[in-house]
Order: structure tokens, then C-alpha cells, then sequence
């Protein structure tokens, strides 16, 4: 329980400050804020602050200038944003279908990354689409990560408000979904047969090394460019380039056009780019 003193506190922040949060998760993540997120940063921090007992920023600041890993990891993860659902942007989830069954014959198994997975929905509906294309078992493996150590722990765990959950329909819900009953009443678990197809790694995209060997047929990197500046985004398509196979195919989220990257993408449906060379 929090004391009323707690939830009152206004802590000290100043234009030093959110520069130096900015220069901080621009290092850390590759992530730009604008002018306009001050007040965002400052309510996603409070927290930080109240749990590591500082009563300014510039006091939290200095310390996380010294603190461990873990203390910098929450700071991040206090700063991402992971609005996600399942079948977001319905569009992408069919022409995934066409490819997984054409590319089954060429590659097996095909080669799935969810660059940027929050909190699971997204990967979890690759892998029903691929079941729903190529049956039970299907030969796909999937990779999902994330910069954000606390969406990938709820990822893991793969469970859901039903009334987020619903919207994929009765069927899916049926198919894929395990209803919680008693204490769980109101919540459903994505069914072992979906989640033994994912494994999930932290992978900052920004990082200068990824821990992949082998090349992927499909990348998932949708709704993370958009907090990139320019040159960022520029370096990660070349570099999600050099990771797709010949032929590979890239969704991106809605407002994430690329002109950039004609060279090395040519566009084959909305938001879905096929890997140029
Ligand atoms: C808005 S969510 C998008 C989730 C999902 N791709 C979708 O479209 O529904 C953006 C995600 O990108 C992650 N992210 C931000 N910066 C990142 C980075 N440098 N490397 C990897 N993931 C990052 C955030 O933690 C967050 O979960």
C-alpha cells in the first residue's frame, strides 16, 4: 500500500532533466522523444523515483548514472510504449498465410522474427496463422523479442483479459484459448500447442550485435520504427535486410512508410515490403 505522501509527491524537473532522460533512452534504445513527451516521461518516472526513494529527478539521474543493470533495464522499460493486440492490423495475417504456404516447399522450417513482440499478442498470432495455413505442428519457428524485459516476462506467460482475447473470434478463442475458471475466471491462456512454437529473447534492435545465426523467411517489425529518427531507422532496415532471406517478406506497422529503403525492399502489399538482392 502506498502512503498518501507517496501519491501526492511532485518531484523536481527540469529542462536538464528530461534532456538527460532523453540523451539516456536514445543510448539505451535507440528511442527519440520529442518536445511534446515531457509530460509523459515525467508520469512513466514518478514511479522510478518513488521506488528507489529519490525526491527529484536530477537525484535519480545521478544515481542510475551509477546503478546496476537492473535499475537501468526498469528505466527503460518505464519509458517504452506496448500497445499491442492480437491480429492487429488484420491485413498482414492473410498475405503471412499465402507466404507460409508457398515458402514451406523452399524452406523448411520457415523462419519467423517478431522484432519488437511486447507482450505476446502479436507473436501468438503468427503462430495461429500458421497453424490455420499449414495445420496442427506446423514447421515454423518463431523468435520473439523485445527491448523490454517486463513485456517478455508477460509474454511468457501468456495470459490474457478475455475481453482483450475475444476479439480474434469464437472460434480462435476455442481453438487456441484455455478459459480460466475460479481465481483465473476471466482470463484465458494461449494453449501449449501455439506456445511451443515461440521462443522469446530480450534483443535490443538498436544493439551493435543480434544473437541470430541463421537467416529468418519472415520479419515482424511493426510499430517500433516509429519511435526511431531517421538514420536509426535507416541503419535497422539495412540491417533487417542483411538478416531476411532471398525473397523474404517484412510487415511494418501503418504509418511506417519507408522510402528510405527502395534499394533494398520493394513494396508487395500494404505495409508489406519483399527483401530487394
Ligand atoms: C507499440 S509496441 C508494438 C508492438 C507490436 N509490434 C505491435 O505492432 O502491436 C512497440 C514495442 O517496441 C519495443 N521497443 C522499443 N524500442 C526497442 C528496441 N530498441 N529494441 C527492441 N524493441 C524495442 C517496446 O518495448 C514495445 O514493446
Amino acid at each position: 500500500m502506498l502512503a498518501q505522501a507517496d501519491v501526492a509527491a511532485n518531484y523536481a524537473f527540469t529542462d536538464a532533466d528530461f534532456e538527460r532522460v532523453r540523451s539516456l533512452i536514445r543510448k539505451q534504445a535507440g528511442i527519440s522523444l520529442a518536445d511534446s513527451k515531457r509530460t509523459m516521461v515525467y508520469s512513466r518516472l514518478q514511479r522510478r523515483l518513488r521506488e528507489t526513494g529519490h525526491r527529484s529527478f536530477t537525484a535519480y539521474l545521478d544515481s542510475l548514472d551509477k546503478a546496476d543493470t537492473t535499475e537501468k533495464q526498469r528505466f527503460v522499460n518505464a519509458l517504452t510504449t506496448n500497445l499491442t493486440a492480437f491480429f492487429r492490423e488484420a491485413y498482414h495475417f492473410p498475405v503471412l498465410a499465402d507466404f507460409l504456404k508457398q515458402r514451406v516447399a523452399v524452406s523448411r522450417p520457415v523462419r519467423i522474427w517478431c522484432a519488437a513482440a511486447s507482450t505476446g499478442e502479436e507473436p501468438y498470432s503468427l503462430a495461429m496463422t500458421a497453424v490455420e495455413a499449414l495445420g496442427e505442428r506446423p514447421p515454423v519457428e518463431i523468435v520473439a523479442s523485445d527491448l523490454d524485459t517486463d513485456v517478455l516476462r508477460r509474454a511468457g506467460e501468456a495470459v490474457y483479459p478475455l475481453a482483450g482475447a475475444q476479439a480474434v473470434g469464437n472460434e480462435r478463442l476455442r481453438r487456441f484459448f484455455m478459459k480460466g475458471v475460479g481465481q483465473h475466471a476471466g482470463h484465458v491462456k494461449v494453449k501449449p500447442a501455439i506456445t511451443s512454437m515461440l521462443r522469446f529473447m530480450q534483443v535490443n534492435l538498436n544493439a551493435p550485435n543480434w544473437p541470430f545465426r541463421d537467416p529468418f523467411d519472415v520479419i515482424f517489425c511493426r510499430n517500433v520504427m516509429i519511435y526511431f529518427d531517421r538514420e536509426t531507422k535507416q541503419t535497422l532496415l539495412g540491417r533487417l535486410h542483411d538478416v531476411l532471406r532471398p525473397g523474404g517478406l517484412l510487415f511494418v506497422g501503418h504509418s511506417e512508410n519507408f522510402s528510405e529503403a527502395r534499394d533494398l525492399f520493394e513494396l508487395q502489399g500494404k505495409t508489406v515490403y519483399r527483401r530487394v538482392g
